[in-house]
């Protein structure tokens, strides 16, 4: 018999395995030479299940897991990711069936923007999300830059003021979520990723800071753990970063040397951000700064759910 069924804890072991299944098999029947997508660690997907778990489904037969789709809600903003069907069972509608249920519950919760990104190499991917209704749009890179292949700065090199949201004792953590949903907010009206801040440092995943220098100021949160079960510690991956328009270039230098400060206290190698590439002036701005481009995704947004973003505003995050 045919379930579809909210995602619980009890089931990520399970998923680990089907994601881990279904996403090598894609990158073989893309044409790529290294194929092996490994298990993500648990309390990853554990963490990345909290961002929404209303808008998160699987779809069993007899009690086997055949296909799931995990979405996330930050404020008004929705996306969706990762989405799998087992190999053996694709083509049969199961993707199409879980995704209509991921969107219908972001939608029903006030979603104003839903999102995704995919391998733009996968042309089976682009049909897919195309047959639903969803837009390619433009890519997002990552980018990445080693911290101690550079020489440390000078004391006297210009820093952000950091505030950590970890740090701080429990009875000013409402006015630090408060203050981060501001910083968001001018940057995407209804942007608010609480949530994720909060789940970040309840997983010990990682920390958020909020960048001041004078009037300017700035929000990043930070992921030091590995994703993958194979993988080492060994980079801060700033999963989001929002500056506030006007977008002053010396500020955003001093942000970055207090993010390279913060990836050397935690003893991480290197630094990286994800630069949606409709962010130009961002994504110029990091290439000169040193940084390397490592990895690309396709974003595409849903017809009549597009992202809408401040002008002047530099709204760098992930959907993946
Ligand atoms: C992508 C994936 C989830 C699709 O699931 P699926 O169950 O095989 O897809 P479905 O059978 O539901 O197909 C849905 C629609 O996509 C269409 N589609 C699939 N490939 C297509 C293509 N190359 N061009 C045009 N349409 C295509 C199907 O025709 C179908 O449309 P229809 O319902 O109108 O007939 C699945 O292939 C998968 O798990 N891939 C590996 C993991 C992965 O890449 N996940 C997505 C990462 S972002």
């Amino acid at each position: 018999m045919e379930t579809i069924r909210h995602i619980t804890r009890a089931d990520l072991h399970r998923i680990n395995g089907l994601l881990s299944r279904a996403f090598s098999q894609g990158r073989a029947d893309d044409g790529y030479r290294f194929t092996e997508v490994p298990e993500c660690r648990l309390e990853f997907l554990d963490m990345y299940l909290e961002d929404f778990p209303e808008g998160s489904y699987l779809l069993e037969v007899d009690g086997q897991i055949r296909a799931f789709g995990f979405a996330h809600l930050w404020g008004r903003v929705g996306w969706v990711g990762p989405v799998a069907v087992a190999p053996e069972v694709q083509g049969r509608g199961h993707g199409r069936e879980i995704m209509n249920q991921c969107l219908a519950s972001l939608r029903e919760a006030g979603a104003r923007t839903i999102g995704l990104e995919t391998m733009p190499r996968s042309y089976r991917n682009l049909g897919f999300y195309g047959k639903l209704g969803f837009v390619p749009g433009e890519l997002t890179v990552c980018l990445a830059s080693e911290v101690f292949a550079r020489p440390v700065p000078p004391q006297e090199e210009l820093r952000a003021e950091a505030v950590y949201f970890s740090r701080l004792p429990k009875e000013e953590r409402q006015s630090f979520l408060e203050k981060a949903r501001e910083i968001a907010d001018a940057a995407c009206e209804g942007l608010d990723y609480r949530s994720l801040i909060l789940h970040t440092s309840q997983y010990k995943y990682g920390d958020t800071a909020i960048f001041r220098l004078g009037e300017r100021q700035a929000l990043a949160i930070g992921h030091t753990e590995p994703y993958a079960v194979d993988e080492e510690r060994h980079v801060l991956r700033v999963v989001a970063c929002v500056f506030p328009p006007p977008v002053d270039r010396s500020f955003v230098d001093a942000v970055l040397t207090s993010l390279r400060d913060w990836a050397r206290r935690e003893f991480l190698g290197h630094l990286s951000l994800w630069v949606p590439t409709r962010q130009l002036e961002a994504f110029r701005h990091l290439l000169q700064a040193g940084f390397r481009v490592i990895h690309s995704d396709l974003r595409m947004t849903l017809e009549g759910y597009p992202l809408v973003t401040t002008p002047g505003a530099w709204l760098l995050d992930k959907w993946e």
